[in-house]
């Protein structure tokens, strides 16, 4: 290689990644200590004392998380200039007082953390040429062209036309530059971890506090629209991969240590997929979700392989491993797209969103579980529906076939049991199934058959499902809970389930740009991708003998509605724009290393009160952002 690795963040993958193989190998080495073994409960807090629920530590402890996020909150620009470059190791962009004064126009809530993610997507670029990005963004067909404080673009498919409004609505605050836009529902930037780790590192190395007298505080201007910057830069070509099994693509993403690079590859669906808690232990403490990040990483579960529509087979592919500047609405964790709010999101449609009914009160609602949709997820067929995760979820939620798998009847095709160790109530008494269905209302509208002339039924999946009429939200805001699981990529209407009174309970394995805003368990349930933990989710607030805690569902759904209706508007989604377009038109400007918005250390306006102690004797390294690979 090129480049010297960086010896620190070598370890800091190989050590986690060998402690899983480790527990992997344990685990699979016992074929009896599958899903059901208590093994898989791992007991931190054993000892503590009391009978609490393992729920409830988690609660208390995003308590803490949050009440800790909160704290940073920065109140003037120094202070928000000053956690800048205490994150970020680096001087905020040219700009960042016009932001900042947008951000308190706003009244948004400036916590540093909040910018989380787009320091993560644009690290790597920091190690590409400037001209290159530039050169990359303009040659994209579809793409968004900023020039003289106007945003304008050649292209007219919906989703740009949405992005272009909601830029446009920021537009006099930017500087000249060109956005290319993922037009496609899936990713498709997948560069292999390694290059990622090694730009990462280099980015890390060149970060550095310009004197504050030296730093260029202006951005260059761009040829005019429809004329493309650095004419005579020769960009690398780009090689479109159409392999249908993502998994193949999606895994060079992940650490060569990971269990995803390391597993034997599944290309046989056309079976029961195997549903093994084991691969979760990283990401859950006691049967339920801990680390929610983590959990929506699949570096370290093998095992989505065959539990994930797009990684079966996603409905198109296209794909490369070349790195450039694109930006889309979400992606898994391993994709290289620079995130901007989701188009449905800055539309707010109703079918989404569902503003009406969303302030039902919680006692007017039923005790139970509602959830309506389609069966996306990928392209599903007849031998290989049964790795579908909508087609999992739903048939969990079967009380017959619950009770035919319980009475050993009928194995169930694709999903599992849970596991004794969640020492369910209701699975004690060999009655799952009955109380699933007294509570639970899950159905498919469309089966999306993969034969064409079905309608909304499917041939192959007809005897598994019922299909029923689609529900307004309105209607579906008079249950409780609402389960939200992953489409084709995410799915799209998790923040109209975040604004209403209801509970979101999500599972997913998607990125989206407010994820570093919310806390799992304090503004929504959090549940495991294998959805072991579903029932045991449910007994938690529901109870069976009147044991539930549904106090404790009311206050997770009161305050995930109060923190979305304060961080999650689209006045926020303006404010993390245009941070976004600050950053990344300073990344492609060849000055970039020395440009910077110093306002506050060279005296005058906003200077006041804060020590700057980290950067006056210049070159200081700050910072604990480096290498987010
Ligand atoms: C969650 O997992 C990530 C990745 O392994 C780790 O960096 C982070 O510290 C974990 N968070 C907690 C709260 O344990
Ligand atoms: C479904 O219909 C198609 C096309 O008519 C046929 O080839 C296939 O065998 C059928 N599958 C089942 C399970 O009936
Ligand atoms: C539940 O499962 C049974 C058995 O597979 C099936 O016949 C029935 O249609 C399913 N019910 C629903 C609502 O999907």
């Amino acid at each position: 290689m090129a480049f010297p690795r960086r010896p620190s963040a070598f370890l800091r993958y190989l050590i986690p990644a060998a402690l899983i193989l480790c527990v992997f190998y344990v685990l699979t080495g016992q074929p009896g200590s599958d899903f059901a073994s208590p093994q898989n409960f791992r007991r931190p807090w054993a000892g503590l004392g009391a009978q609490k629920h393992p729920i409830e530590y988690l609660i208390d402890s995003a308590e803490k998380e949050f009440a800790n996020k909160i704290s940073r909150q920065s109140h003037t620009i120094a202070e928000a200039a000053a956690a800048y470059r205490q994150r970020r190791g680096r001087h905020p962009p040219p700009g960042f007082d016009k932001w900042f004064k947008f951000a308190q126009e706003k009244n948004a809530v400036i916590v540093e953390d909040f910018w989380d993610q787009i320091y993560h997507d644009l690290e790597p670029f920091w190690a590409l040429e400037a001209q290159r990005i530039r050169k990359d963004a303009w040659d994209f067909e579809m793409r968004i062209e900023v020039r003289d404080g106007k945003a304008s673009s050649g292209s007219d498919w919906f989703w740009t036309k949405i992005w272009l409004k909601m830029i446009g609505t920021v537009e006099g605050l930017l500087p000249d530059m060109d956005i290319a836009l993922n037009a496609m529902d899936e990713p498709r930037l997948v560069v292999p971890w390694e290059e990622i780790d090694e730009l990462v590192g280099r980015a890390g190395q060149d970060k550095r506090m310009v004197r504050a007298e030296e730093v260029v505080t202006e951005f260059e201007k761009l040829a005019k629209p429809g004329e493309g910057p650095e004419k005579d830069f020769e960009t690398p070509k780009k090689v479109w991969e159409g392999n249908k099994h993502y998994w193949l693509i999606a895994r060079r993403g992940c650490p060569p240590t990971s269990l995803a690079r390391q597993s034997p590859v599944i290309t046989d669906f056309n079976r029961t997929p195997l549903i093994k808690s084991s691969f979760a232990l990283p990401h859950m403490t006691e049967g339920y979700v801990s680390n929610y990040t983590l959990s929506t990483d699949f570096c370290h579960q093998s095992d989505l392989q065959a539990l994930e529509g797009v990684f079966v087979e996603p409905l198109s592919v296209s794909a490369t491993k070349t790195l450039f500047p694109m930006f889309g609405g979400s992606k898994l964790a391993v994709n290289n797209e620079i995130l901007l709010p989701a188009p449905m999101y800055w539309n707010e449609e109703e079918r989404f969103m569902g503003s009406q009914g969303a302030d039902i009160p919680w006692e007017e609602k039923e005790d139970a579980v509602i959830w309506r949709g389609v069966a996306t997820g990928g392209k599903n067929k007849e031998d290989n529906w049964r790795s579908f995760q909508r087609h999992r979820f739903v048939a969990m939620n079967n009380g017959s076939k619950i009770t035919l798998a319980e009475q050993r009847q009928l194995e169930p095709v694709n999903f599992a049991l849970p596991p004794k160790a969640y020492g369910l109530k209701a699975q004690k008494r060999g009655k799952l199934g009955e109380w699933v269905a007294s509570w639970s209302n899950v159905q498919f509208i469309d089966l999306m058959c993969g034969i064409k002339g079905q309608g909304v039924r499917c041939n192959y999946t007809d005897q598994h499902f019922e299909v029923t009429k689609g529900m307004p939200m309105a209607e579906q805001f008079r249950n409780k809970y609402l389960p939200d699981i992953d489409g084709n990529s995410f799915s799209g209407r998790y923040l109209g389930f975040l604004r209403s009174t209801s509970l979101p309970i999500k599972a997913t394995l998607w990125r989206e740009w407010h994820d570093s805003r919310l806390v799992a368990w304090k503004h929504f349930v959090p549940m495991d991708s294998r959805f072991g933990d579903w029932y045991g989710i449910m007994e938690f607030f529901l109870g069976v003998d009147g044991t539930g805690r549904d106090e404790v569902a009311r206050k997770i759904a009161m305050e995930g509605k109060e923190w979305a209706e304060r961080v999650l508007r689209k006045e926020d989604m303006q404010v993390y724009v245009l941070r976004l377009l600050l950053e990344y038109a300073r990344v492609s400007d060849p000055r970039r290393g020395e440009m910077g918005w110093v306002g506050d250390l060279l005296g005058g306006e906003g200077a006041k009160g804060r020590d700057n102690e980290l950067v006056k004797d210049g070159e200081g390294e700050v910072g604990s952002a480096a290498g987010e690979a």
